[in-house]
């Protein structure tokens, strides 16, 4: 971060840039207005999910090719979306269209295994160091199953997560997310809200939350919790959060919450939905040296089809293989989605490609840095293998109250819209981040960064 006092920013002019962008990008995406208006039609809102929903029409897109993506109206944009973090093999990769090409001649589903889901498992146990794997469809399954392995090892009920983590849609993990500042509770004593409607009271109240980076404050809770005799069966936790762009573990955090749940007797759940496959080969894991009980994944794993895993001791996975907890689903382990996982792990993405990742993530990072030093801009740049983002905070972000106290809201939004403009395809939201691929290249994220320049340079001229 910037020693110096950041510039006081002109709330006008960013309103302003806002306007003039917001209008740019209308002109510029005319055709997704009109496919908007046939998709709006039949599909809810005109989109397959509600993250895709976006004002006043969602940027409808038509192909990809390694680091690039073109969207319905034609324009072509550096990919730094990457399907929220799942294209980090960039889009179209051979290695991947050979794999599944081969397995569609030889039938795609049978719900029964097939060898590769047995190459997927080996390789998987050897980057994370856990013994017994499971498949998914989505990150969503893996959480939701991780959760009901937890408690059918432990015979209980609640669950500890970190305020303000995503953990995919089914109800345990839709608590306590994003909700308006006042209404967080007290850092020892953080409120249990349902993220949208339909979660059911009785499901909230069994979720408690507690702040990251603050391994006391979730010791003294869990001492509470087992004092009322109501111990949770696990914490589920991102060892980085990738929901408040990327916040870090401080030092020391992350062992010190394996010893607590371990001395507890408390499932301890790395969500590696998005750190798994796209940070280092072994994930949050092999990253931070820190081992848990189970790890989930998804996003990257499938090399864009939908793939999930749970992979876990064999103390903990026993209660999947004595058949006492049913893990199943007619899909996991679906032979496309395992030809394309293992032609993933195997041929893409090997060490030379987190090599390139993080050089590629170092010369953005330092690039930002630079941007943000020349024009004093009240912020930093912060990332981990193909993930990064600049957090616009004059102070560091280490959880998700000084999140939504400091992050500047209309900064993010600015951002995406200059990006949009620009040739950048960027997750939209103010929680996102970037997500490099191995295909992007010097020129990829030199755009990325020049993009930001031109922002910055707007935003602070006199
Ligand atoms: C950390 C984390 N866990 C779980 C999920 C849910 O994954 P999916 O959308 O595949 O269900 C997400 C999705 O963004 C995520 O970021």
């Amino acid at each position: 971060m910037t020693t110096a006092t950041p510039t006081e920013l002109d709330r006008t002019r960013i309103k302003e840039l806002t306007l003039r962008e917001t209008e740019t990008l209308n002109e510029r995406t005319q055709k997704s207005g009109e496919v908007y208006e046939e998709a709006r039609k039949h599909l809810a809102g005109g989109v397959a999910s509600s993250y895709q929903l976006r004002e006043p029409w969602p940027i409808y897109m038509e192909r990809g090719a390694g680091p690039l993506v073109w969207d319905v109206d034609g324009n072509e944009m550096y990919d730094f979306h990457n399907g929220f973090g799942s294209m980090v093999q960039g889009h179209a990769n051979p290695a991947i269209g050979r794999a599944v090409q081969e397995r569609y001649g030889m039938g795609t589903h049978f719900a029964a295994p097939t060898e590769d889901a047995i190459a997927v498992g080996d390789d998987l146990a050897a980057r994370w160091g856990l013994p017994k794997w499971r498949y998914t469809n989505s990150g969503s399954e893996a959480t939701m199953d991780a959760i009901r392995i937890a408690r059918g090892h432990t015979g209980r009920d609640d669950v500890v997560k970190i305020f303000g983590s995503y953990h995919g849609h089914h109800d345990t993990v839709m608590v306590s997310i994003g909700v308006e500042y006042d209404q967080i509770g007290d850092h020892e004593d953080m409120a249990s809200l349902p993220y949208g409607a339909g979660i059911p009271q009785a499901i909230v109240d069994q979720v408690i939350a507690v702040p990251f980076n603050d391994a006391g404050a979730m010791e003294r809770r869990l001492v509470r919790m087992r004092d009322e005799g109501r111990l949770p069966a696990c914490v589920i936790m991102e060892a980085a959060m990738m929901n408040l762009g990327v916040v870090l573990p401080e030092p020391g955090y992350l062992e010190e919450v394996r010893r607590i749940t371990e001395e507890m007797g408390v499932v301890l759940i790395f969500d590696e939905v998005k750190t798994g496959i796209t940070i280092a080969p072994g994930g949050a894991v092999e990253k931070f040296g820190v081992k848990p009980d189970l790890v989930t994944l998804a996003k990257a794993l499938g090399g864009g089809f939908p793939v999930g895993a749970i992979g876990g001791t064999e103390e903990v996975m026993a209660c999947v293989e004595d058949g006492s907890v049913y893990q199943v689903g007619t899909y996991n382990g679906n032979p496309l989605c395992m030809a394309a996982a293992r032609a993933n792990l195997e041929e893409v993405m090997t060490p030379d490609a987190y090599a390139t990742l993080d050089r590629l993530n170092d010369r953005i990072l330092e690039g930002c840095t630079e941007v943000i030093e020349k024009h004093n801009l009240p912020g930093y740049a912060v990332g981990i293998g193909s993930k990064g983002c600049v957090t616009f905070s004059p102070t560091k972000v280490i959880d998700y109250e000084t999140f939504k106290a400091n992050q500047d809201a209309e900064l993010c939004e600015l951002a995406w819209l200059f990006n949009m403009n620009r040739g950048i395809f960027m997750t939209p939201g103010r929680e996102e981040e970037w997500t490099l691929s191995v295909t992007h290249t010097d020129e990829a994220v030199d755009r990325y960064v020049e993009v930001f320049e031109e922002m910055a340079f707007e935003l602070t001229r006199p």
